[in-house]
């Protein structure tokens, strides 16, 4: 058989990537996205992600002439942290990217440095701690059982591997149990304790972290990458005034771009920037960075912050219908975009694994998650996790969230 060659070889052979982006979009169109992690983004953050910038090199951070030009027009931006490109035309550039960390203030209400150049949020926390710590340094978090992140010690990630790591977890009733933090830091003394999780389904009392910070002279920072959105829309607590570094995701709740960001005090902007570019990154995703840029003009909209609220409200109507239909959910409800039912006291036979497994089979997305107290490996866990963000953006209302648990209620009972 000859070998079809040029354009329409090469063409087939992009049409394989082309044709799984496509079936990949209509999965996403038809399946029930309860993935409290993800969420669809806008035409403009694709396009921002699409575009043209993705061919242009700008390592480190905009020029000095860039950043008065900036100020010109926007008066009110102060400028913090490191100056200067390691490339020349990068004038396109260094506004957006000026751009980008304008916004992101005014969309968290802050003065706080931002650095918005990570690649992701495990990115922005590998670069936080290097800001700040040494490695052997002890870092006082919140278990990955309990609720934490990978990047928040466990041992098999560069933080557990780089740091010394003592964890803080939940009570019998799956709350942050701060006693217990607050004990484990006066004796650890540790040199940053970390507030934020990826399956927490409360609100985080920073203040009272912040003052366990202060009394064990500990440098304080939040990863609010899963409620972030919450946080800009005023349906979470701020950690801005009281944290030392704040890092998140771009791509969660705040319904932007796959990436990451740093805030931090105006004090630690030159060591934040450096551990990003030349520390731990070299050029950034400046296409990524504009797409960042777009998702902060939307999150300063009125229209996002009443999202933020459907979010809310969705997720506790989707809780309470489960609740009602008695299962049990980790502490009892949510204050947030995600809840956790707890499988292991109604339906012990079943794992979170294969509630999950037989969801997917019924076009209905979520992941399995461990539980306080977990008695399952992780790779099948005693419960799953809910999210409403995707969802909500698509349109649901509290009914559609009721609608779907009795759904879910349906096809678990016949497992
Ligand atoms: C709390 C928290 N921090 C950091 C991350 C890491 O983000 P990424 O997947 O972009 O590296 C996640 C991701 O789920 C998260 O939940």
């Amino acid at each position: 058989m000859r070998r079809r060659v040029g354009r329409a070889w090469r063409n087939t052979v992009k049409d394989t990537v082309f044709d799984a982006i496509a079936r990949e979009e209509q999965r996403q169109n038809n399946n029930v996205e309860l993935i409290a992690s993800e969420n669809f983004v806008s035409a403009d953050v694709l396009r921002a992600a699409g575009s043209v910038l993705t061919n242009k090199y700008a390592e480190g951070y905009p020029e000095r002439t860039s950043i008065e030009a900036f100020q010109r027009q926007y008066p009110d931006y102060v400028h913090t942290g490191s100056v200067g490109r390691y490339y020349g035309g990068c004038e396109n550039i260094d506004f957006i990217e000026l751009y980008a960390r304008y916004m992101f203030q005014k969309a968290f209400h802050t003065d706080y440095h931002v650095n918005v150049q990570p690649h992701s949020g495990s990115s922005a926390n590998l670069a936080a701690y290097m800001a700040v710590l040494q490695p052997g340094d002890t870092i006082l978090s919140m278990s990955l059982d309990n609720g934490g992140h990978l990047t928040h010690g466990s041992s098999v990630n560069f933080s557990g591997k780089t740091y010394k790591m003592v964890f803080y977890g939940v009570d019998d009733n799956g709350y942050i149990d701060y006693e217990d933090m607050r004990a484990k830091a006066l004796q650890c003394r540790p040199a940053l304790i970390l507030a934020g999780a990826s399956a927490y389904s409360r609100i985080i009392d920073f203040a009272r972290f912040a003052a366990v910070a202060q009394e064990v002279g500990a440098y304080f920072m939040v990863d609010m990458a899963h409620i972030a959105g919450l946080v800009a829309a005023g349906d979470h607590p701020s950690p801005f005034g009281l944290a030392d570094i704040v890092t998140t995701t771009t791509h969660k709740t705040l319904r932007g771009t796959r990436g990451g960001l740093i805030f931090c005090r105006a004090e630690l902007a030159r060591k934040v920037d450096s551990a990003v570019f030349p520390g731990s990154q070299g050029g950034g995703l400046q296409h990524v960075v504009a797409a960042k840029a777009i998702t902060a003009c939307e999150a300063c909209t009125p229209e996002y912050v009443a999202y933020i609220h459907r979010v809310v409200a969705n997720t506790r109507a989707m809780c309470d219908e489960f609740i009602q239909m008695g299962y049990q959910i980790v502490t009892g409800g949510t204050d947030n975009h995600l809840f956790l039912i707890d499988l292991s006291n109604t339906h012990p036979h079943l794992s979170g694994r294969m509630v999950q497994d037989e969801l997917d089979r019924h076009g209905i997305t979520l992941n399995k998650n461990c539980v306080p107290n977990e008695k399952r490996s992780p790779r099948d866990a005693s419960g799953v996790r809910i999210g409403l963000a995707a969802m909500t953006t698509k349109g649901w209302s509290e009914a559609d969230c009721r609608a779907c648990a009795r759904k879910i209620d349906e096809i678990i009972r016949a497992m």
